[in-house]
């Protein structure tokens, strides 16, 4: 049975009134990228108020490897609100903070002592990662790459990519953070191999020591194993790794921002697992709680330890509800059943998208790691000019059959997949199936405009 269920016109009477309620009370800035309005979602399907069932390919950004309201979270949310809604962990202790903590400091990769500190968000993570960072070097620098989203805080947004989108208006922004080409190779200068791109990319990485900061200066590099909002790139490894075996010569602590290629969703437990290679440091949010609000740090217990007692956590960090529902979501996500039926999702997925590039020309690339997928739509597959606008318009007709499918990448001419892992093959087909109609209307007005 097909999950897609419309039974109003899209957007629905409902979802007009209460948008249009939205529009009145909350400003613009906090964008919204479909006019509908959820009451009510389980695994990947979401239903309107006005009755409309529509599959959900965008998952809260990421935050939902586990779908939608699974029942052994939303039990253990229950059963906690009626006993500890909120302490502060600044003020006491509790046992689901300590029960994450652990679960984290174990599923990590390093064979070293690890700790953990539960945050918010992953913006507030990541600042938190550059504070332990920070205080543990006695250093002020950061470098950070070319397409990276690393969160909206005043810190984060200096080290977050896109400026148009994210940064416009909002300087200035924080000191001492070095931003350094990324290698996309699909978007590597022309008559460049892959090869001598990624060289070329390492040869500039080492040269900002030289040219823009000295590495004595420098207390973190930060990137994210898989481009996340920059459109899903996996890191080359031979890049990966001279990132790691810099940090180590200069003693700089290297920081992976999984926040959104972490907990799973690439069919590992974490990207990096995918290439053999241990951060220091490994940022976390998004599906570890299955979208309740909580992030983590998790590092070597040396590095962790460096600030002052005091120095770190919130008022709401690790809250006991958030905590619940991340022991449920982490026990999930790490049963290997788990992951290999991610995998195989993930193989139909790329399977889908495969044959979407083999048929339509709009379609220049499809890249990602394991189920972690996108496609980047270009008017040309030679010049690879980027096709924002037929993007634009793909995610609304996807909307009006009843997909939610989000974009992504520096010129926003990305579609990137983020359904639950778990959701089922039938699913996958039906959502990749509104997502080739789509396809094949945008592409059918392009090529009407350009006759
Ligand atoms: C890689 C990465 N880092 C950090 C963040 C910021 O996380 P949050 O929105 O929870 O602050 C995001 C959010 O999309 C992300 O994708």
């Amino acid at each position: 049975m097909p999950t897609i269920n419309l039974v109003t016109e899209i957007p629905g009477p409902q979802s007009k009134a209460l948008v249009a309620r939205r529009e009145a009370a909350t400003p613009r800035g906090a964008a919204k990228l479909t006019p509908v309005a959820i009451v009510k979602a389980q695994g990947a399907a979401i239903t309107d108020a006005d009755g409309n069932t529509f599959l959900d390919f965008a998952g809260g950004i990421g935050t939902l490897a586990v779908g939608h309201c699974p029942p052994s979270v939303v039990n253990a949310v229950q059963a906690q609100a009626a006993d500890l809604l909120h302490l502060c962990a600044i003020v006491g202790t509790y046992e689901p903070y300590v029960r994450v903590s652990e679960m984290m400091n174990e599923i990590v990769p390093g064979d070293f002592p690890k700790k953990t500190i539960l945050l918010n968000s992953g913006a507030e993570a990541n600042e938190t990662a550059i504070k332990i960072a920070r205080s543990y070097t006695n250093r002020p620098a950061v470098i950070v790459f070319e397409g990276a989203y690393h969160g909206r805080t005043n810190l984060t947004l200096a080290m977050t990519s896109k400026y148009g989108l994210f940064k416009k208006g909002f300087g200035p922004y924080a000191p001492e953070i070095y931003r350094l080409p990324y290698p996309n190779v699909y978007r590597r200068p022309a008559g460049l191999t892959e090869d001598e791109f990624i060289d070329d990319c390492i040869s500039r990485l080492e040269n900002a020591f030289i040219a823009q900061v000295d590495p004595s200066a420098v207390a973190a590099i930060v990137l994210e194993t898989v481009l996340g909002e920059g459109g899903f790139i996996p890191t080359p490894p031979r890049f990966l790794q001279r990132v790691r075996d810099l940090c180590t010569q200069h003693g700089i602590v290297y920081i992976a921002d999984e926040v959104q290629c972490g907990m799973g969703r690439t069919g590992k437990m974490f990207a990096v697992e995918h290439y053999g290679i241990v951060p220091d440091v490994i940022v976390t949010a998004k599906s570890i709680a299955a979208g309740m609000p909580l992030a983590a740090v998790t590092g070597r217990a040396d590095i962790m330890d460096a600030p002052h007692p005091g120095g770190l956590g919130g008022t709401y960090s690790g809250n006991p509800v958030a905590c619940v529902a991340a022991i449920e979501a982490i026990e999930m996500i790490r049963q290997p059943a788990f992951l290999a039926r991610a995998n195989a999702m993930g193989q139909r997925l790329n399977q889908h998208l495969l044959d979407l590039h083999a048929e339509v020309p709009l379609v220049g690339d499809v890249r990602g790691l394991g189920p972690m997928q996108l496609m980047e739509l270009v008017k040309d597959r030679t010049t690879k000019v980027p096709a924002p606008d037929e993007t634009l318009m793909l995610t609304q007709e996807a909307f009006k059959r009843g997909l939610i499918a989000i974009r992504a990448g520096l010129y926003s001419n990305c579609i990137r997949f983020l359904p639950p892992l778990n959701i089922t093959d039938e699913q996958v087909d039906e959502g990749m199936a509104v997502i080739a109609e789509g396809l094949r209307v945008v592409e059918s007005k392009r090529q009407a405009a350009l006759a």
